[in-house]
């Protein structure tokens, strides 16, 4: 039996600010060390990531690896961990497993299918081009990481749960507090979500959040409703955001730079965009619920199992095929309909609506930063001309 290399003197964790045509050190070093990497894990005690796509995609799959938190270890605090409640305290699509996983996707799934985000296609677009004008009306100057790429993802959400757009402010500040790093923010913000996620169940509503009560698990309460679609507008938002940032630079980058995706077509430059800035670039953490063998390692029951996503989906080894922005598995992401097509959406209307439009900076001079954990990057400004 092998114990995983450990990988020292690089820590996967940390707080980071770079360009964003910097590459990452941290997920090449990762993959040098070997499929699977024991690093020293943020809360305390070792952890393990995944580097090899095929063992990754085993991982996902694995019903012994799962992704509650009753499963962490012993000496990981929860308040400080960054994880979610036990999936027995605050049932989620993100923590439980199992059956109850997928009675739960089963209640979600039709909502964000191929086919019903399609039929927002239109609306979608209109959404895209009305904030864009307004910003281009206002100024000629405009950061479109404080104006746009954060309002324009919930705008599309609370559009689609039906919950009214004058909540549009409060979402965003949520949303900003989540990340804020404070003790005391996860826990407010979650409560301002799920609260004004109430807004779009009342009686008269006919949204997918009103779609959702009525085929969610008959048990579930009120209060736990309001908490799965807390987790759709921060999934959808958190991710959504960074990605447009990283996708817009790439779409507006002005003259020759050293990345070939500036003149792809919109689809390519959403696909590329994501496979090479994912905006998780490590999965959610996962849990052994036993004793098991990975990649010729024992791993003890209750070891906390990472996926280098960045790291896989940038190998230069890496075959063609699906790259795991969105996961994969029982847990791939249920949004990445909606995602994908409200990324394509602000390209094609930058590309049809604003053509004389560009960065104010070289793409080069563009920065990134992390907070660090399992946080990804997110540009510190995108100031651009809509006018040319
Ligand atoms: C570019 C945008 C997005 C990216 C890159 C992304 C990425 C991911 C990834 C990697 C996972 C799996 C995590 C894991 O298994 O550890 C995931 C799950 C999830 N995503 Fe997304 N996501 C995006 C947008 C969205 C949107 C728009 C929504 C909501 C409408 C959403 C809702 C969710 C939910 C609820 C889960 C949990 C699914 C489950 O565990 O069954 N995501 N996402």
């Amino acid at each position: 039996m092998l114990n995983a290399p450990r990988l020292d003197g690089t820590d996967p964790f940390a707080a980071t600010v770079r360009s964003i045509t910097e590459p990452d050190p941290v997920h090449a070093a990762l993959r040098a060390a070997g499929p699977l990497v024991q690093v020293d894990a943020p809360a305390g005690g070792p952890a393990w990531i995944v580097t090899d796509n095929d063992l990754a995609r085993e991982v996902f799959a694995d019903p012994l690896i799962s992704k509650d938190p009753a499963f962490a270890p012993l000496c990981w605090d929860p308040r400080t961990a960054g994880l979610e409640q036990t999936a027995a305290e605050q049932p989620s699509l993100t923590t439980l497993e199992g059956s109850e996983h997928a009675d739960l996707r089963h209640a979600h799934a039709p909502l964000l299918s191929a086919r019903r985000i399609g039929e927002q296609s239109d609306r979608i677009h209109a959404i895209a081009r009305k904030l864009l004008t307004e910003l281009a009306a206002d100024r000629t100057e405009v950061d479109l990481m404080a104006g746009f790429t954060t309002r324009f993802p919930l705008t599309v959400l609370l559009d689609l749960l039906g919950i009214p757009l004058d909540h549009l402010d409060e979402a965003a500040d949520a949303c900003r507090l989540m990340l804020s790093g404070r003790p005391d923010a996860q826990g407010s913000a979650i409560s301002a979500l799920s609260r004004l996620a109430a807004a779009g169940l009342g009686e008269d509503c006919r949204g997918l959040a009103a779609e959702l009560r009525d085929r969610v698990p008959a048990h579930t309460t009120q209060e736990q409703l309001q908490y799965h679609l807390f987790a759709l507008i921060f999934a959808g938002q958190l991710t959504t955001d960074a990605a447009l940032g990283t996708l817009i630079a790439y779409a507006l980058a002005d003259g020759p730079h050293p990345d070939p995706v500036g003149g792809a077509s919109v689809d390519e430059l959403v696909r590329e965009t994501l496979r090479r800035h994912p905006p998780a670039p490590f999965s959610l953490w996962r849990f052994t619920t036993t004793e098991i063998e990975l990649a010729g390692t024992r791993l003890p029951a209750r070891a906390p199992v990472l996926v280098d996503i960045r790291g896989i989906n940038t190998d230069p080894a890496r075959s063609p095929g699906p790259d795991l922005a969105f996961g994969a598995g029982p847990h791939y992401c249920i949004g990445a309909r909606l995602a994908q097509l409200e990324l394509r959406a602000v390209a094609t209307v930058l590309r049809t609506d604003f053509p004389d439009a560009r960065l104010i900076l070289p793409l080069t001079e563009l920065r990134q930063a992390s907070i660090g954990g399992l946080q990804g990057s997110r540009l510190t400004a995108l100031p651009v001309t809509l006018h040319g």
